[in-house]
């Protein structure tokens, strides 16, 4: 199964995702991990990591070209699952070409929705540990004692309200667009972790 994840920051795409893949076992391709760990290992150039802590896109011929990439290694023959990717109409449709020259396409994509007052909590809130790299929330799942705690770069609050909307203007055009493909499914993501995975399992006929 090939599916995308479409969801504001904060919504649950990365967690979500996680669950999923596991229990589907397919890989989970994020173009924000794939971006992040580029930047750890300081091969991203300075430009797109101003971009990207500024909470704006990096340009669309840089994410569709780690995508084509990603999506033609061996893991990716029984499908995946993409976190964060298309986020514009140009990748949308970049997508497309790729998997149609492999004569493939996609099964699914799944609209994470949830208000904006829960979007600005639960990413002001996220915690990651530096060692493992494990996601933890200081009010929803709090870390263990000794983790070693950081706050993402993009995560402090006049960031996430740039990306808020710069995703809201984004979406405008991109689920219209898989809305008319018909493989569009909204689903609810608030509630617990476990209730969101129910929803996204049965949106995906697996569950
Ligand atoms: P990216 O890393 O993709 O960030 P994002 O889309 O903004 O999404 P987040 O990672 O913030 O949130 P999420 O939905 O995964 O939520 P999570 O599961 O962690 O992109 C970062 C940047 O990279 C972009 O701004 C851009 O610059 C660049 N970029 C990436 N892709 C690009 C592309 N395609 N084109 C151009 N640029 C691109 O959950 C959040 C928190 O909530 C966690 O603490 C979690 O524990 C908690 N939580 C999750 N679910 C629940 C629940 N049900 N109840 C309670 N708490 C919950």
């Amino acid at each position: 199964m090939r599916v995308v994840f479409i969801g504001p920051p904060g919504a649950g795409k990365g967690t979500q995702a996680k669950i999923v893949c596991a229990a589907r076992g397919i890989p989970q391709i994020s173009t924000g991990d794939m971006l992040r760990a580029a930047k750890a290992a300081a091969k991203l150039p300075a430009d797109l990591v101003a971009k990207m802590a500024a909470g704006a896109l990096v340009p669309d011929d840089v994410v569709i070209g780690l995508i084509d990439e990603r999506t033609r290694a061996t893991d990716c023959a029984g499908g995946f699952l993409l976190d964060g990717f298309p986020r514009t109409l140009a990748q949308a449709k970049a997508l497309d070409a790729t998997l149609a020259s492999r004569s493939l396409k996609l099964d699914r994509v799944l609209a994470l929705e949830v208000p904006r007052d829960l979007l600005l909590e639960r990413t002001v809130l996220r915690r990651t540990d530096k060692r493992t790299g494990q996601i933890y929330h200081l009010k929803y799942s709090p870390a263990p004692p000794g983790a070693d705690l950081e706050l993402r770069a993009d995560d402090r609050e006049e960031v996430v309200q740039k990306r808020l909307d710069t995703y809201e203007a984004m979406t405008a055009e991109l689920l219209p667009y898989y809305e008319g493909v018909g493989i569009l499914r909204r689903v609810d993501g608030v509630g617990s972790v476990s209730e969101v995975t129910s929803r996204i399992l049965a949106a995906l006929g697996t569950g």
